[in-house]
Order: structure tokens, then sequence, then C-alpha cells
């Protein structure tokens, strides 16, 4: 059983969703609901996953005003999910709004959402931001921890940098998550399981390399070995990303 890896459950359709999360059996506790199946086949496919005795990351992205983020995310800490996105870049009163509705649901954690890891720094000034991806991931960070929030989401080459400057209990959780023998596919910042460790990550999410594998169960088992093998290490390595 792993509560560390979500498996990302980026399907349009709960039967889809299902074949992907009966294979993994007992070994997969923890999986990744998004805009696309949350939209498809509405609350219910979390509502099952959780009477499965699986965690559900609900990734809502939220950016809204606080009222109505509060909203959402009471109605996620309803559902059983126990953890949901924000997006730091709403401000601080949208993260304290956040936190303040999860406090009712003692399971449920407020994850912050810093940049988006298709973005590079080339990408920023049309929307306004600058100078870097990871000065912006530092300082949205910075603001959603104090603001309250228990962890961020920042891809594994900014994990490195947050956890050397954010509280030790703070969850890191990593997306852009590749096997080594895998296309990096769309994604501009990837990173295997073990780098994703050793970069401070607390939590990783797979999707394609699990469920676009030939054999899920034996792909999930890798990235599972390959981001327990590390553990407990925090320490950021010099050279890390080409270890
Ligand atoms: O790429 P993969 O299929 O592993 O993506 C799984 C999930 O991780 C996606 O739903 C997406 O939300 C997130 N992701 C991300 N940044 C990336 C790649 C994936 O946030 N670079």
């Amino acid at each position: 059983m792993n509560t560390r890896v979500f498996v990302s459950l980026d399907v349009d359709s709960a039967d889809a969703a299902f074949r992907l999360v009966e294979p993994l059996g007992g070994e997969a506790s923890a999986y990744k609901v998004g805009l696309q199946l949350l939209t498809a086949e509405g609350p219910d496919v979390v509502q099952r996953l959780v009477a499965m005795g699986k965690q559900v990351f609900l990734d809502l992205k939220l950016h809204e005003i606080p009222n109505s983020v509060a909203g959402a995310v009471a109605a996620a800490g309803q559902l059983g999910a126990t953890m949901v996105t924000v997006h730091a870049s709403a401000g601080s009163a949208v993260l304290r709004a956040a936190v303040e509705a999860a406090r009712a649901y003692p399971s449920l954690q407020v994850l912050a959402l810093t940049v988006i890891t298709s973005l590079r720094d080339e990408d920023l000034p049309e929307i306004g931001l600058a100078p870097s991806v990871v000065v912006q991931v530092e300082r949205l960070a910075r603001l959603a921890v104090a603001s309250g929030c228990q962890g961020v989401v920042a891809s594994v080459q900014e994990a490195a940098v947050l956890a050397s400057v954010l509280p030790p209990r703070t969850l890191i959780v990593a997306p852009g998550i590749q096997l080594g023998s895998t296309q990096a596919n769309d994604q501009s910042r990837i990173a295997t399981p073990a780098l994703a460790a050793r970069a401070g990550a607390t939590h990783i999410v797979v999707g394609r390399a699990v469920t676009r594998a030939a054999d899920p169960l034996q792909a999930f088992r890798e990235v599972a070995q390959g981001f327990d093998a590390p553990r407990n290490n925090r320490k950021v390595r010099k050279g890390w990303l080409t270890a």
C-alpha cells in the first residue's frame, strides 16, 4: 500500500478510471482526480474511490474569489478528498479562505499550485511575470505556507529549492514524473521518481508513465520503489539533476 505516489486518472469516464485502478490492486492507494474526470463523471467517482479505501487528491486548481473557493474546498472535504489544490497566484485571502474551509475536514490538506509545470522562463513575460519560473515558484510557495497551506505542488526541479526554503513539514507534491525509459511526452520539466525523492518531494503524481504502460502494475512498482529508495532524504544534493 502506497500513499505517497498518486496515480493520475486522466481519463474521460468512470469505467476507464476503474479499469486503471483495478489492476493496481491494493498496492496503489492514492489517486489524483482532475478536471477531466470530475467534469465527465461528477463526484460519484470520488466517492467510489473513497469507499474503496483510496486516498483522493482532488485537483480542482481553484482560482476564484475567497467565498467560492471556500465552498469548493468544503465540497471536496464532504466527498472525502484528502488533498485539494488552489492557485497561490489567487492571493493570500483566497489561500486563507481555502485553509479555513478545510478545517472542518481534518484529513483534507490544501495544496497550493505555484506555476504550472508547462511554463518555462521565456513564457513568463507574456503573462506579466518575471524574472524566472523558480523565483515565481518560491515567492508563491512562501505565500502559500504563510497563509496556512499544508503543501505545494511543484516540479521536481523546483522541489529542490522549496525543500530548502520551506518549513520541514511542508508537503511537496511533484508531478511530471517519468520512468527513465519513457518518452518525455509534452512536459518541459521532467524527472524520475528517485530524483524527485532526492530533491525533497514528499509525494509524487504519476499518470501516463503508469497508465499507458504495457504492464501498469509493474510500472507502478518501479515508480514506487524508485521514490522510496532515497526515502526521508530531504537534503538537496549538489548535482542531483544529473545524478
Ligand atoms: O504526465 P502525466 O501523465 O504523468 O501527468 C499526470 C498529471 O500530472 C496531470 O494530470 C497533470 O495535472 C500533472 N502534471 C503536471 N505537470 C507536468 C506533467 C503532469 O502538473 N509537467
